[in-house]
């Protein structure tokens, strides 16, 4: 009897256990779910083409923001704290839809099917030629005017991440802007509570395609649109880079950065150099080249505003970075606040593929074949140095 009761108190305290572990079970799930949930908000922003475009926001521990939009998948908000706390936006972009249509076409954008410069929008493959939509003097850029910076993607936030996250997914049909293949394109934002903004990429095919992708981000660590970033301190962990001709077309010589004015693998200032005599400078209206990364330490690129402490640390599996530093902006493009991005008032670190790989047997490949997936990551690490 005694047995009987010790049994039933035994089970009774193991159900009583069971129960408050689910429970503290569910608690947790929902606490997550609830909280990356909370943590994405989704605003209709406006309508392309008959498509509605979304504005999602994305808020972590700290509060910090990031804000993406479905049109280009773009990034166009990142409000990160200096080194007083005080935040700021630090990326290009625009207050409302109408003057981001109207407005530079790759501020924070998802550029594809072929970042940078296809030379004369021609290469072969499998034994075809194909041409692409030349929009860029004699070449075509960032995959055509109807690239996927300028397409409307569909967003979902991913409620059952451990950080806010968005996944943008976009179909590209067969020879869209002159490519072949039908291509699926994941792109997948998550904003860490280290102030990361982690991309993932992942593509497949059902044809043979040649592919480089890449965001096309403009950043200034004073805050975007507060003055030029030549007193921004880089650092590329490159030994070469990639030469190119006037109308920025590769050469095909990977060019020693020692002893020139291309050497960032310790810190100098963007603007310290910029005006030197030295050809790719004069070719490149400044720094607008592709640098060959080393890819052996976890960080291949730093950019440091000693004004403000900011810090943005940039990380990636492509073999290469195309640093740009504004050189075509001349402050017609007024964005967030209505501030005008003067001449080198931001700069791109691009990561990626070289330019006009498809005519470079000697790059690395940029050739997407069908059952292959090109999957990639970048992240953009925001901190302050005190
Ligand atoms: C960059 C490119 C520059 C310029 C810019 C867009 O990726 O290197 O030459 O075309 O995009 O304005």
């Amino acid at each position: 009897m005694r047995e009987k009761i010790m049994n039933r108190k035994m089970k009774k305290t193991g159900l009583i256990l069971i129960t408050m572990f689910a429970a503290a079970l569910l608690f947790t799930a929902c606490k997550q779910a609830s909280k990356s949930m909370t943590m994405v908000k989704k605003e209709l922003y406006g309508n392309y083409k008959g498509k509605d475009v979304y504005l999602l926001t994305l808020t972590n521990k700290d509060g910090n923001v990031l804000k993406l939009t479905s049109f280009g998948a773009r990034i166009t908000w990142i409000e990160v704290p200096d080194r007083n706390g005080k935040k700021e936006n630090v990326t290009f972009g625009y207050d409302t839809f109408d003057s981001m249509v109207k407005g530079d076409p790759y501020f924070g954008a998802i550029v594809g099917r072929y970042a940078n410069r296809i030379a004369k929008g021609k290469f072969s493959l499998g034994g075809n030629d194909y041409s692409l939509t030349l929009n860029n003097g004699p070449n075509s850029l960032h995959g055509g005017p109807g690239g996927w910076h300028s397409v409307v993607w569909d967003c979902i936030a991913d409620s059952g991440a451990k950080y806010p996250t968005v996944r943008f997914r976009y179909h590209s049909p067969d020879m869209e802007e002159g490519y072949p293949g039908n291509v699926d394109a994941e792109v997948v934002y998550t904003w860490t509570d280290q102030n990361e903004v982690i991309i993932d990429y992942n593509c497949v095919s059902d044809k043979k395609t040649v592919l480089n992708v890449t965001n096309h981000a403009y950043f200034n660590l004073h805050g975007a649109g507060n003055g030029n970033i030549l007193d921004h301190e880089l650092v590329i962990k490159a030994s070469r880079f990639v030469a190119v001709d006037s109308t920025l077309i590769p050469t095909g010589e990977l060019r020693k950065v020692e002893g020139t004015p291309f050497d960032f693998t310790k810190p100098h200032t963007v603007g310290e150099r910029i005006n030197d005599a030295y050809d790719q400078l004069k070719l490149g209206i400044g720094y607008d080249h592709t640098f060959v990364l080393e890819n052996t330490e976890l960080i291949d690129a730093t950019v440091y505003d000693p004004s403000t402490g900011r810090l943005m640390e940039v990380m990636t599996d492509q073999p290469g970075v195309q640093f740009y530093c504004g050189n075509f902006l001349d402050g017609k493009q007024t964005g967030h606040g209505g501030k005008p991005y003067v001449y080198r008032s931001g700069l791109c670190l691009e990561t990626g593929h070289f330019p006009d790989s498809p005519n470079h047997p000697d790059f690395p490949e940029t050739v997407l074949r069908p059952g292959e997936t090109f999957a990639s990551r970048t992240i953009y690490r925001f901190s302050v140095r005190q």
